[in-house]
Formats: C-alpha cells, sequence, structure tokens
C-alpha cells in the first residue's frame, strides 16, 4: 500500500469572527463556527500544529445599551453571554483551543500597543466631525440607532447609513426627520473631534495584500471600490459614554469596537500562550513562517481585509496569510424567523438533535465561495438519514454483528479484496484537498462514493446468506473484516466533521485516535470491541418540536433583528389613531421616484400623505378608494414637503404594495378598533 503523501508540518492559528455577547448563538453563525472547526480539525489530523481560538466581542453601543435595559452592568452582561456561547459551543463539538473575551487585560495591552505603534508612526490624525446627538441621553448615537427618512427615495423608518428600500448609502446627518432609537426623542447634529486611522498610508501595501489570494478574489475586487476614494481614513474613537477602552492621552473618548474587535484574536492567542507557554512572536512578529487564517462572514469583509491587514502593518505585526469569507444561512430560502421559528438558536437545536447531523449537513453544502447556504430541513433530515444512517453506520453495523456473534471479536487475517482497500486510500488524497481548499461539500461527496461502494460490496457478498452454510463461514469472516476495514476509512476521512461518531467508531474498532496517515493501515487478526450505535435516524417529530421551541425563543439582541414578535400592550396600542380615510386626490410627486402625494379625506378634515406606493399604484386607481391611515403621527417636514399621516400597507414592496382597505359600509372618519 503507497504511504499516505507527507506534506511538511504547518504552524497555523486560525480563528473564527467573535460574536457579540449581547445576543445568543444560532444556526447561522454555526455555519463559520462548524466550517472553521473542520479546517482546524482537518489540520491536527494531518499532523500540522493548528490552535484555534475565538473570544466574545464584548465592547460598543449595543452591549452598553442592553445592559442598561436588562439593569445589570455591561461586565455582568457579558460574563453571562460568554458563559452561554461557551456552551453552545461545546455542544456543537467546536473544539477551540482558547476561547476569551475582547474585554480582558490582553486585549487592553495590544489594542494600546496598536494605537501607540500607529500613532508614533504618524498614521492617526484628528478630524473634527459633525454627528447627530441624542440630547435626551447625552449620548452620540451611532447609525443604526438612528431612523428617518430615506433622503434619496423618501422611505420612511431607515437607518443611519443605508435604506433599505433604494439600497442609497448616506450620513446619518442627511436622513430627513431622525429619531433617536434610543430615547424616541429629536437627535440633533454636534461637532466633536474624533481620530482616525489614515488607511490611505497603506494603499501600496493593501493593493498588494489584496491582489495576493489572500482572499477570495470576489471580496478583493468589492474593497478595491474603497481604496478609489482619495480620503481613505477610519475613525477609530467614540465618545463618552461608551463601553470599551478608554484611548490613552484621550480622556473621554474609547476606541471604537471594531478597533478593538479583532485584535480579540490576538489577545486570544497570548492567554493561551501564556497557559500553555507557547511563543507568540513565533506566530506574530513580521517575518514569521506560521500562518494566520481568518474564517469570517462576507458581511465584515471590509473590517478583516482593509483595516486589520493594515492594523496589523502598523502595529508592527504580520499579516493574514488568509481571510476567508462565507456566505449567509437561509431557512427554507428565507431569512431566519422568529416568527416561523426558523429563527434556530443553538440551545433549543441541541434539546431536539444531535450537533453532528448538522455539522454535516453544513459541510455537504459548504465550498470555498460566498454564496449564502440553505438549510431545508426536510432535505436536512432526508439527507442525515440516508448518507449517515443508511449508508455509513450500515456498513459498520452489519459487519460488527457477525464479527461478535460467531468470530468472538477477532478479524480474519486477510482480505478478499485488498486493492479495493488500495484504492480507498489512494482517494484519501483527493478528499484531503478537498478539505484544505474548503470544498466540504466535494469531499463529503467523494466520501459517500466510496461509502456506496462499500455497501455495494456487501450487498454483493451477501454475508447473511453465507453464515447458514457451516463450510462458508471463513468467508463471512472476510467479508466483514474488508467491511470494517473500509468503514473504518470512512470515519477517518469523516472524523473532521463527525468528531464524536468516529470516536464511537475508533471505541468499538478498538482503534487509538486516528490520525489522516491511519487510512492507509489495516485492521488484519485484531480484536474488536462490542459494537455501539454509532449514529440515530433523525425522527420528524425532533424537527416539528425544534420549530415549536424556536418560536418561543427570544432572538438575539442586535439592533437589525427582525422587530416581529415585539410586544406592546393595550395601553400603546390604544394610542394609535386609526382612521378610515378616503383619498380624494392622487398625484405624483415630482423628482421622487416612490412617492405620491395623496390627499386624504378622514370626515372631520382632509390631510396630506406622502406615501412610497408609487411603485404599485398609479395615482388615477387610487381616487376615491377607502383605506386606513394613521392619523395621530406628527407631522413630518420630508424632502418633498410634509406628511401628515401614514397609510397601512403590506407587502414586500415594488409591485407588491397592498394598501389595506375596509369592509363595505365603513366611511371616512371611522375610527378603527
Ligand atoms: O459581526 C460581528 O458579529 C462581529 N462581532 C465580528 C467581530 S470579528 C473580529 F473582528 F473580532
Ligand atoms: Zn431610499
Amino acid at each position: 500500500m503507497p504511504p499516505a503523501e507527507q506534506a511538511p508540518p504547518r504552524k497555523i492559528l486560525v480563528t473564527s469572527a467573535l460574536p457579540y455577547a449581547n445576543g445568543p448563538i444560532h444556526l447561522g453563525h454555526l455555519v463559520e463556527y462548524i466550517q472553521t472547526d473542520i479546517w482546524a480539525r482537518f489540520q491536527r489530523m494531518r499532523g500540522h500544529t493548528c490552535y484555534y481560538v475565538c473570544a466574545d466581542d464584548a465592547h460598543g453601543t449595543p452591549i452598553m445599551l442592553k445592559a442598561e435595559d436588562e439593569g445589570v452592568t455591561p461586565e455582568q452582561l457579558i460574563e453571562r453571554f460568554g458563559r452561554e456561547h461557551r456552551r453552545d459551543f461545546d455542544g456543537f463539538l467546536i473544539s477551540f483551543d482558547n476561547y476569551h473575551s475582547t474585554h480582558s487585560p490582553e486585549n487592553r495591552h495590544f489594542s494600546e500597543l496598536i494605537y501607540a505603534r500607529l500613532k508614533a508612526r504618524g498614521h492617526i490624525v484628528r478630524r473634527t466631525i459633525t454627528q447627530l446627538y441624542d440630547p435626551q441621553k447625552n449620548m452620540f448615537l451611532p447609525d443604526r440607532f438612528i431612523r428617518g427618512t430615506c433622503p434619496v427615495c423618501g422611505a420612511e423608518a431607515q437607518y443611519g447609513d443605508n435604506c433599505e428600500a433604494c439600497g442609497s448609502t448616506y450620513a446619518p446627518t442627511d436622513l430627513i426627520d431622525p429619531v433617536s432609537v434610543v430615547s424616541g426623542g429629536q437627535p440633533e447634529e454636534r461637532e466633536s473631534e474624533q481620530l482616525f486611522f489614515k488607511l490611505g498610508d497603506f494603499r501600496d501595501f493593501l493593493a498588494q495584500w489584496l491582489g495576493g489570494g489572500h482572499t477570495q478574489a470576489e471580496i478583493a475586487n468589492k474593497q478595491k471600490e474603497l481604496f478609489a476614494q482619495e480620503l481613505f481614513e477610519w475613525d477609530i474613537s467614540r465618545n463618552a459614554p461608551y463601553w470599551g477602552f478608554e484611548i490613552p492621552g484621550e480622556p473621554g473618548k474609547y476606541f471604537y469596537v471594531w478597533m478593538d474587535a479583532p485584535i480579540g484574536y490576538l489577545a486570544s492567542f497570548q492567554n493561551l500562550c501564556e497557559r500553555e507557554g507557547l511563543d507568540f512572536d513565533q506566530f506574530m512578529r513580521p517575518d514569521s513562517d506560521c500562518e494566520l487564517c481568518h474564517f469570517i462572514g462576507k458581511d465584515i469583509a471590509r473590517f478583516h481585509t482593509l483595516f486589520w491587514p493594515a492594523q496589523l502593518r502598523g502595529g508592527g505585526f504580520r499579516t493574514p496569510s488568509a481571510v476567508w469569507c462565507h456566505g449567509f444561512l437561509t431557512v427554507s430560502g428565507q431569512k431566519m424567523s422568529k416568527r416561523h421559528g426558523t429563527f434556530i438558536t443553538a440551545e433549543t437545536y441541541l434539546k431536539h438533535l444531535a450537533p453532528e447531523y448538522l455539522r454535516y449537513y453544513f459541510a455537504a453544502k459548504l465550498d470555498d465561495g460566498i454564496d449564502d447556504i440553505d438549510l431545508n430541513l426536510d432535505d436536512f433530515k432526508a439527507r442525515v438519514n440516508a448518507d449517515l444512517v443508511g449508508k455509513l453506520v450500515n456498513i459498520a453495523s452489519r459487519c460488527a454483528s457477525f464479527i461478535g456473534r460467531y468470530f468472538d471479536g477477532r478479524l480474519s487475517d486477510s482480505l478478499p479484496q485488498p486493492r479495493m482497500l488500495e484504492e480507498f486510500a489512494e482517494a484519501g488524497a483527493a478528499i484531503a484537498a478537498d478539505y484544505e481548499k474548503r470544498r466540504y461539500g466535494k469531499a463529503v461527496r467523494r466520501i459517500m462514493a466510496l461509502a456506496d461502494r462499500a455497501n455495494q460490496y456487501v450487498d454483493a457478498a451477501k454475508p447473511w446468506i453465507l453464515i447458514k452454510d457451516a463450510g462458508r463461514r471463513h468467508e463471512v469472516r472476510q467479508i466483514c473484516t474488508q467491511g470494517l476495514n473500509l468503514f473504518r476509512i470512512l470515519a477517518i476521512y469523516l472524523k473532521p466533521v463527525l468528531p464524536a461518531t468516529a470516536a464511537r467508531a475508533e471505541a468499538f474498532l478498538n482503534l487509538p485516535p486516528q490520525q489522516w496517515r491511519d487510512a492507509g493501515k489495516a485492521m488484519l487478526a485484531h480484536a474488536i470491541a462490542d459494537y455501539q450505535p454509532l449514529l440515530t435516524r433523525i425522527e420528524t417529530k425532533q424537527i416539528e418540536a425544534m420549530i415549536e421551541d424556536g418560536k418561543t425563543q427570544t432572538p438575539a439582541a442586535e439592533p437589525e433583528e427582525d422587530p416581529a414578535g415585539a410586544q406592546i400592550g393595550l395601553d400603546e396600542f390604544a394610542k394609535v389613531d386609526l382612521r378610515i380615510a378616503r383619498i380624494v386626490a392622487a398625484e405624483a410627486v415630482d423628482g421622487a421616484d416612490k412617492l405620491l402625494r395623496l390627499r386624504l379625506d378622514i370626515g372631520d378634515s382632509q390631510r396630506t400623505v406622502l406615501a412610497g406606493i408609487k411603485s404599485a399604484y398609479r395615482p388615477e386607481e387610487l381616487e376615491g378608494r377607502l383605506t386606513v391611515v394613521v392619523a395621530n403621527l406628527a407631522p413630518r417636514r420630508m424632502k418633498f414637503g410634509v406628511s401628515e399621516g401614514m397609510l397601512l400597507a403590506a407587502g414586500p414592496g415594488g409591485a407588491d404594495i397592498f394598501l389595506l382597505s375596509p369592509d363595505q359600509g365603513a366611511t371616512p372618519g371611522m375610527r378603527v378598533k
């Protein structure tokens, strides 16, 4: 049998993005942790040194405000989520070598160090900027904590940085009628001095890094858009009150959460190095021959492929070998939603299903690209049951039972088809190449094709018939020895994905923890232990119970969460004055793509309302029609005039906007209750 190919040992530090310490881990997060964990486990099985570190991302305004809402300190809040996150990652068999926090002494040290070096080298500049300030809360507002009307299309309730209706990006100060999400009050513009990191100083280095194959080409190309801007700077400071590290020499100013978050990778690794006596500098000095590989979601590529390499470079450290991006998770083709029970937390999932089902399903779907991956629960069940139970486990359970029952648990001393075993071992090179390149779906397909061959072999040999013939019993032993040897190779190939199943297989095959190269060895005249059930089928009722459970879970606390399901009391609802209105006149608004100007009769008076429904209605088809209006909304000044109310409509937008209509008999001015 040819020896498994020998690659020179590598030293790798690998990370996944640091989850925010203000919400639970959910299945969307797990795409990344499972993807990274498979890669780290694979590298270790190949004999390389691979440290996998992570941490909670524990700073920033959302965490500060959530702690305030809950009446706890930010320290208490991040401690609780830190504990829950560790529990969930353990539950999914994520093999971190260390899990730390960005709110740690190591992170303060490295944040201050990198900042001091950037400053000493002239890469930090002060600029006075205008930001929105909430005078009730006495704080400057991050973009995501401001809502207002889009200055471009007039869509209402848009965030301070971009419009979900028309896709425009703008400064929060451009929003029409901005409202603070924190207090509900009107923010005002205030000037303040902030510190900026001059990324432009690193333009040549970044161009080279982006062209160096360290990230996917489409990600690299996207970053070049920002490059073209002449003033290429990044605001790294925030004013008090802010939850984070105060900037040395700048009282009342704090490092922006995205400044110290990636530095958390170094902090976590340093913490590991201290505990285990490892050499931090060997991995992080500028001329290091080790690898630094980050796995992240495509939404945070800019921070990791522009800002982070420049921070490291300017801070006197080595830069990343790789920043690999993945897509998002959809559930049955839709964004995860609490209402549909598809906002599934790690905790909920683990109450109903084994972690390896999801690890396998994600592996089967993942490749090296950035397309979203879909979890279709019917397909999930069918695929896991067919592949893992129907194919993989089937080989082992059939063969092991004969060896245990008739041959005292001992395998034969030769194989009937040694060449087949060699072919299985030879297939390892292509499977390893797929793992290495993060083409897990391809690796899984190759492994399952081998599992099909192994099953076909046992099916054709029919040991259950031969066993009845005393003169052919020795053949049964050989067939089952062949089958178990094939199974062992498959278990090795799937071990990065299914570490617990692989460990159970090692236990019943009476083998030490298997490495990749062990796929080339045969088990002959070997005593195996009693068969242990490896994995059971997924039952529909388990999935149904999980979905039901999912409907009662609290969604993550990020502000971008779909607020569907948030409850208000009757008192609050009673404050909304809903009236039947007749549209007496409707016209397009000059210069506005989406707005119609409507004159409404609400019984005792008339109003003008600007409504973003032009994409779905022609003005003439609206005239005379009854609908429902929020009559006591404070008048709002918009770019195209003042709007004195809001119409009720449903639908995703575009042509699919549906105005509500009352039944016949309703008349203008009637109150809707
Ligand atoms: O987007 C997020 O969830 C961030 N907490 C990721 C941070 S990754 C790294 F930079 F810390
Ligand atoms: Zn817009």
